[in-house]
């Protein structure tokens, strides 16, 4: 593929501080894109060092009014928004349907559902307007999958995927793309969103012989995934490129064929 396929593109990515929002801010910026990353954690400080094309926007995405605030001083600071990157999420804690808290329920689907809805919504106007743009949503083995989370996290990503189908069709005619990708297992941070005041170890015990049969196992048996970041990175920055001009609406697995299952 060719670099220049997202070079100078003014690209969104939440969640960039972290795992594959970090890996995907990254491979952007380094294939010349000029990337807008936001998250409610602190700034990726060495990617920032490296890159001057890269901004931050530091803020929590579910609080009211926060995904126009950002979306408006990307426009500002570009004149344009070429791709959207929906990345940050949060993993539940693997509560079933007769154990889950309200809470629970809904910090997940706000972040995992209602935010990168909420980002679509904001930069389809630009996308409009410019004929043209390139949506990504991270969704999940457990967008298409009811054995591999809890029911808020299996809700919230198979809701992710509906909508990814229906602004893919819906916008078809205006230019713009919207794709999704489903990673299997990956090595990241998303551990440390689990608030374990809601872990059900029963829905825990569920999922894990599922994901057994995808992950490698070190010397002591320990499971590692073998999906790394940066091949979900790889993923997504071909969805948004040039050569995906006429993928649309499609949700691609990233995990060594756990999707065949
Ligand atoms: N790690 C996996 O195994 C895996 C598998 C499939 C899909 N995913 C999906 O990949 C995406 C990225 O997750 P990751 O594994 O890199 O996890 P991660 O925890 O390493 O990164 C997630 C980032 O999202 C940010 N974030 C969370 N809530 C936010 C909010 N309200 N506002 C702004 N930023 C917020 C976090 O601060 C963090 O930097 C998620 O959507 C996740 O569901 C992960």
């Amino acid at each position: 593929m060719s670099i220049s396929s997202v070079q100078n593109k003014v690209v969104i990515v939440t969640g960039c501080s972290s795992g594959i929002g970090l890996a995907t801010a990254r491979l952007f910026l380094e294939r010349r894109a000029l990337v807008f990353g936001i998250d409610v954690g602190a700034i990726p400080q060495k990617l920032a060092d490296d890159h001057q094309t890269f901004t931050f926007h530091q803020a929590n995405l579910t609080e009211s009014r926060a995904v126009d605030e950002a979306v408006s001083r990307c426009q500002q600071q570009y004149g344009r928004i070429d791709v959207l990157v929906n990345c940050a999420g949060v993993s539940d804690g693997w509560s079933s349907a007769d154990t889950i808290h309200e809470e629970e329920w809904e910090r997940v689907m706000a972040v995992n559902l209602t935010v990168p809805i909420r980002l679509m919504r904001a930069v389809l106007p630009f996308m409009k307007e410019q004929n043209g743009g390139a949506i990504i949503n991270v969704a999940s083995k457990a967008g298409v999958s009811g054995a591999s989370a809890g029911i808020a996290y299996t809700a919230s990503k198979h809701g992710l995927v509906g909508a990814t189908k229906n602004v893919a069709w819906r916008f078809h005619q205006d230019g713009i793309r919207c794709n999704g990708v489903l990673p299997g297992s990956v090595a990241t941070n998303i551990a440390s969103s689990v608030q374990m005041e809601h872990f059900d170890s029963a829905g825990f015990n569920a999922f894990f012989p599922v994901v057994q049969m995808h992950v490698s196992k070190d010397s002591e048996g320990t499971p590692v995934p073998v999906i790394g970041v940066d091949d979900v990175a790889r993923g997504i920055a071909f969805l948004a490129s040039d050569e995906a001009k006429m993928i649309n609406g499609a949700m691609i697995p990233i995990d060594n064929a756990w999707s065949t299952m």
